[in-house]
């Protein structure tokens, strides 16, 4: 059982918990996910790390109720416990590796993190500034009340941009609409940037991004299902590889990726009759596992 130290709300239906979990902290970096599952009948649920501190051994989940499993999670309270807290899982984020740390250092980097989404940014972010780079980051939410971690974000960035939907709270507009005025506005530049939130807000930010040959890298967290390997929900083209976000990922190269295919793929496996005809299409490439074990059944 993984108890939870701490339970409580950064917004209207978006939920944090700080879980005691010490061999997960031990051992994860920024970009790895956990896999959370309430009692022994539930859910497993993909999440990415929001933070970690390896001396208290406690790993952060942000997440917001989207269905019965993580409804569930959103009941618990300070002092339940999670049934499986398992990782850390997937690969972490490129930028956040101490082996190329020294080439991170020549480069600009920007940060765009939309609604929920701002939460798997901010280790990411953290562990440049501990390593002494300090990289710009754009917020975006839909309102003034769904902006989150904006006072830890000020302590562990450059420039901090937030912007809202409706104009409530800092700048107005989107995200792309932040990354295209920094750029032919502000006098910015970036080498790297890294978008995490909805796929449509990663897929204007790709889009955005080519106009001023940005690298971009995404988190394909959204696809994922069972976080195994084998269920073969996260199965995504990039370029014209064939790549599991559980196991390969989460992050990928943005400009690599067909949003559309990917978020018509994701619409599909929600419904039997729709994995049936992806793993007909797919064949032995439909799951990460072996291939022809059947994961998904
Ligand atoms: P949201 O719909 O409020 O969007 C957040 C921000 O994204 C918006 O304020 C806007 O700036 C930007 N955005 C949205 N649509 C856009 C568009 N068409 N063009 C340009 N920018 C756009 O976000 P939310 O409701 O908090 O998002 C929930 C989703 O986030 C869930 O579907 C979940 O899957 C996803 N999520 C993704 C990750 C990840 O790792 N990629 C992590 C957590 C949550
Ligand atoms: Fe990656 Fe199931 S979530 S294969």
């Amino acid at each position: 059982m993984y108890k939870i130290l701490k339970a409580g709300q950064l917004a209207a239906n978006i939920y944090e918990m700080v879980v005691d979990a010490p061999r997960v902290a031990k051992r994860c970096l920024p970009g790895q996910f956990i896999i959370a599952k309430a009692d022994e009948v539930g859910e497993r649920i993909p999440l990415t790390i929001c933070d970690y501190d390896r001396e208290a051994g406690t790993i952060t989940i942000v997440f917001q109720p989207i269905g019965a499993s993580t409804e569930k999670f959103a009941q618990l309270k300070t002092g339940d416990s999670f049934r499986d807290f398992v990782g850390p899982l997937g690969q972490p984020s490129e930028l956040c590796l101490e082996s190329s740390l020294e080439e991170t250092k020549k480069k600009r980097i920007l940060f765009v993190a939309g609604g929920v989404g701002t939460a798997p940014v901010y280790p990411q972010a953290k562990w440049l500034y501990e390593h002494g780079i300090e990289a710009d980051v754009i917020i975006g939410a839909k309102t003034k009340d769904l902006v989150i971690m904006e006072d830890k974000f000020k302590s562990v960035c450059g420039n901090l941009y937030i912007t809202t939907d409706d104009g409530s709270y800092g700048r107005s507009g989107m995200v792309t609409k932040v990354i295209e005025d920094l750029h032919e506005k502000e006098g910015k530049s970036y080498d790297h940037c890294v978008a995490i939130g909805p796929m449509i807000m990663m897929k204007f930010c790709c889009l955005t991004t080519k106009k001023y040959n940005l690298k971009t890298i995404v988190s394909m967290n959204p696809i994922m299902v069972d976080g195994t390997g084998m269920c073969g929900a996260c199965r995504v083209m990039v370029g014209d590889e064939v790549k599991f976000a559980c196991v390969d990922g989460p992050e990928f190269d943005g400009h690599l990726i067909d949003f559309d295919a990917a978020m018509k793929r994701q619409a599909m496996y929600k419904t039997e009759e729709g994995r049936k005809l992806l793993e007909f299409r797919e064949g032995k490439t439909h799951h990460g596992g072996c291939g022809n074990c059947g994961g998904d059944k």
